[in-house]
């Protein structure tokens, strides 16, 4: 068994220098900007998007007189508006401790406009109150449109903002549209949408999010491997033997049934986080930290990915069903609310990819993901070959395992190698020990949520971890293939599992077949 002991010291902290197109490390606040938040009675601009303002206001990084319009259908007035936003804040925030002082004055920047996404009107109305805003601070200012809605509305509110008024800010003065994910549902859709959004905007203006790109650790994966030089000759295919990327999580669809049954594991998470992943693990190192010299490289890596079907279609779907998470009793996926008796929907899914390109050529990347699983842990791992020679003997050689380098994205955040080591005595075993990196030990601050990152890049007009509309096209260009597939073989069976499994027993005959072995998480 490997030891848990770290070998060193934990690595000893400097102060942090990384901001892609911000080469000097200093934090910059934005110049003045406003936001209109569409979809504001909705979860994610109460779990997600205010939190993240107010942490930001915390940290004095949210540019002067910043004021936001919550746009939705329901009616409120701004007290009740803020009132609502300070629950959301004080349960949702990594902060969670409200300093009144501070929240007041944030809070004041807070507004609510109820209104119809298609009808013209409302947006002449919303107009009005932002130009007033504007005004009010005698300064020409920048314009932020986050699509928090369900991706139906996507076109209208877009359109809407793009033929009235409000998406022309005065001259000098920004406009970006910052759009959630799903980015469509398959190739088509994307096309369709990209170009309905450019007929209104150019690319540089829009802003198609992935949170994951904003996690500290995903961040820290290209750091990892372009500010060493010591992990990047041994990065292909002479010295990996697979990659596996699992994004696993406990919980199981929430409330979101509906909006679940349309999507799956596969467009949930496959297209966007975990083939982000994927991308940033095996893309080549950018000229520059551009956004599009970083972008360019992903999107290289997307268009060489390929579904290895050698063996039936290259994946293994699932689906849970009742079980245990954590000693408690859950249902099964197709008794929560929302979902159909009969859904034949994916909660888990497993896939091989080939990269076909110089430095992958012939390296499975093993991606799993699902709903469900015993625990919430996503990681990249490395596995190097075995020596080319093994010189120990007899009980000691067969004891040896493969390098193993693990990037921990959550819930511990860190990187460990796992090494081969001789245990101390007069014998010759040999045992596996783990060099350790934790971000918690070794940084003292603690890390800024993803959405807090990302919404003050897209301030700042740093686009570089947000997604372009080649490279969200590359992906569902590897999937569309995937899900058309499914959706031509009927007959094919969607696995059980049990709710607190490691996902159906095929998903482990897959991997096994090739003789190898998911990771024990
Ligand atoms: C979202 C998915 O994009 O990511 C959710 O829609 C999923 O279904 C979530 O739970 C996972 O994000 P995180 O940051 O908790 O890993």
């Amino acid at each position: 068994m490997p030891s848990n002991q770290p070998m060193s010291n934990p690595v000893q902290a400097k102060p942090a220098v990384y901001r892609p197109s911000r080469r000097d490390g200093a934090l910059r606040v934005p110049e003045t900007c406003n936001m209109v938040i569409f979809g504001a009675s909705g979860d994610l601009t109460h779990r997600k998007l205010i939190p993240a303002l107010y942490n930001l206001a915390r940290g004095g990084l949210l540019p002067a007189n910043f004021n936001v319009i919550g746009f939705g259908r329901k009616p409120k007035s701004n007290e009740s508006f803020r009132a609502e936003l300070r629950d959301a804040v004080q349960t949702f925030s990594r902060t969670r401790t409200i300093d009144n002082g501070l929240w007041e004055r944030f809070a004041q920047g807070l507004h609510y406009q109820q209104g119809n996404y298609d009808d013209r009107q409302d947006y002449e109305a919303l107009h009005q109150q932002l130009t007033h805003i504007e005004q009010s601070h005698g300064a020409c200012s920048g314009r932020l449109f986050y699509l928090a809605t369900p991706p139906e509305a996507y076109q209208t509110i877009t359109g809407k903002i793009g033929e009235t008024s409000l998406g022309k800010s005065c001259p000098g003065a920004w406009t970006r549209i910052i759009i959630e994910k799903p980015f469509g549902h398959d190739l088509q859709s994307a096309r369709e949408l990209n170009e309905h959004l450019h007929s209104f905007f150019n690319e540089d203006q829009i802003y198609r999010i992935d949170h994951y790109l904003g996690k500290e650790t995903v961040q820290n994966i290209l750091v990892f491997r372009f500010a060493n030089t010591i992990f990047e000759p041994i990065w292909n295919y002479q010295y990996v033997d697979h990659v596996q990327i699992t994004v696993a999580e406990d919980l199981g669809v929430e409330n979101r049934g509906a909006y679940y049954e349309s999507a799956g594991v596969v467009r949930d998470i496959i297209q966007n986080h975990a083939l982000q992943l994927v991308a940033l693990t095996a893309m080549e190192p950018p000229a520059e930290f551009a956004p599009d010299a970083v972008r360019n490289e992903k999107v290289k890596v997307l268009k060489a990915l390929r579904v290895d079907d050698s063996r039936g279609d290259g994946t293994i779907r699932g689906q849970y069903g009742p079980g245990k998470i954590a000693g408690k009793l859950v249902p099964g996926y197709t008794q929560e609310e929302g979902v159909s008796a009969e859904s034949t929907t994916e909660t888990y899914l497993a896939m091989k990819l080939l990269c076909e390109n110089w430095r992958w050529s012939g390296v499975p990347f093993y991606v799993r993901s699902g709903k469900r699983l015993p625990r919430r842990v996503t990681e990249i791992a490395i596995q190097f070959k075995m020596p080319p020679l093994l010189l120990f003997s007899g009980a000691a050689a067969q004891q040896i395992e493969p390098n193993t380098l693990v990037i921990s994205i959550q819930p511990d955040e860190g990187i460990t190698l796992k090494f081969e080591a001789k245990v101390p005595g007069a014998g010759d075993t040999i045992q596996p020990v783990l060099m350790n990196f934790d971000y918690g030990k070794s940084f003292e601050t603690p890390a800024p949520d993803a959405y807090e990152r990302l919404l003050l890049d897209c301030m700042l007009g740093d686009s570089t971890l947000f997604t372009r509309s080649d490279e969200v096209e590359a992906a569902w260009g590897l999937i569309t293939p995937v899900l058309e597939r499914w959706r031509n073989n009927v007959h094919d069976f969607i696995e059980l599992y049990r709710a607190g499994t490691w996902g159906p027993k095929q998903a482990d005959d897959f991997i096994e077949a090739d003789g190898r072995k998911w990771r024990v998480l």
